[in-house]
């Protein structure tokens, strides 16, 4: 722990760049339980364990943001009993695991429409963001009830609404206008966007920020992802060749 960022710049092949903001799809956690003939919520278990040593591990490797899909606005569709175990977990890991991470150095935020959540965890994410608000390290971001097709959409009523009140001229809208509105306004687009299980698909995650995100799907199950499969994926990330439609 503690690890500033040049140690892994260093290691990394070819001394190549380290990604400010990585995003991952946290996905597999109901294979991972199905193989060892466990009941799913095994999996989501050990999925949170997973989080916190990536969490851990992307201070150590010095990166500014690290924002991890929890929940998506889709996940509501799953049956009863599991969301409210995700709810469970969830209420579990800000009240016991925040405080460590906190100690690291960690600032918590929220994207998605937390609120709609029970009111007492509602509460306890509040809590958390503030108690972490000073934290200058890294800033966990958590996609939570999260889905960017409904925050694309928040973006746009809020700038026909500025249009319409005569704030702005609809034709000086530009693309800046709309990142400026998203929830994740205050940090650089994810550089690195991860998803574990072998999927190969967005799930309405990002999808504006990650217009030039460099895409990794790895197969890796989420509760087998750790430290050396984030460092792996860094390692991926610094020998690709960016071009951001230049030559
Ligand atoms: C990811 O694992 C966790 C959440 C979406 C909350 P899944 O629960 O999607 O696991 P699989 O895809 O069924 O294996
Ligand atoms: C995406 O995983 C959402 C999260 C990881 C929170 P899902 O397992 O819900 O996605 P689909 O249904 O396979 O696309
Ligand atoms: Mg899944």
């Amino acid at each position: 722990m503690g690890q500033a960022a040049a140690p892994l710049e260093a290691m990394v092949a070819g001394g190549g760049r380290l990604p400010r903001h990585v995003a991952i799809i946290m996905d597999g956690n109901g294979r991972w339980a199905k193989k060892r003939l466990l009941p799913r919520m095994a999996g989501h278990r050990k999925g949170i364990e997973a989080a916190k040593a990536v969490v851990r591990a992307a201070g150590e490797f010095g990166l500014e943001v690290l924002t991890l899909y929890a929940f998506s606005t889709e996940n509501w569709s799953r049956p009863a009993e599991e969301v409210g175990e995700l709810m469970g977990l969830l209420r579990h890991f800000i009240r016991a695991d925040v405080a460590e991470l906190a100690e690291n150095g960690v600032q918590l935020r929220v994207i998605g429409d937390y609120r709609a959540l029970a009111p007492d965890l509602v509460k306890l994410i509040d809590e958390a963001v503030e108690k972490t608000a000073s934290n200058t390290k890294t800033t966990l971001v958590i996609a939570l009830n999260y889905g960017s097709q409904a925050e694309i959409t928040q973006a746009v009523r809020d700038l026909a609404s500025d249009a319409a009140e005569g704030r702005i001229d609809p034709v000086a809208i530009t693309a800046e206008h709309v990142t400026a509105r998203l929830e994740t306004s205050d940090w650089p687009a994810p550089d690195l966007l991860i998803r574990t299980s072998g999927e190969q698909r967005l799930s309405n995650f990002l999808l504006w920020q990650a217009a030039y995100a460099e895409l990794l799907f790895v197969d890796t199950l989420w509760p087998d992802f750790g430290r050396a499969e984030l460092k792996a994926a860094l390692d991926q990330y610094a020998r690709r060749e960016r071009r951001f439609g230049g030559l």
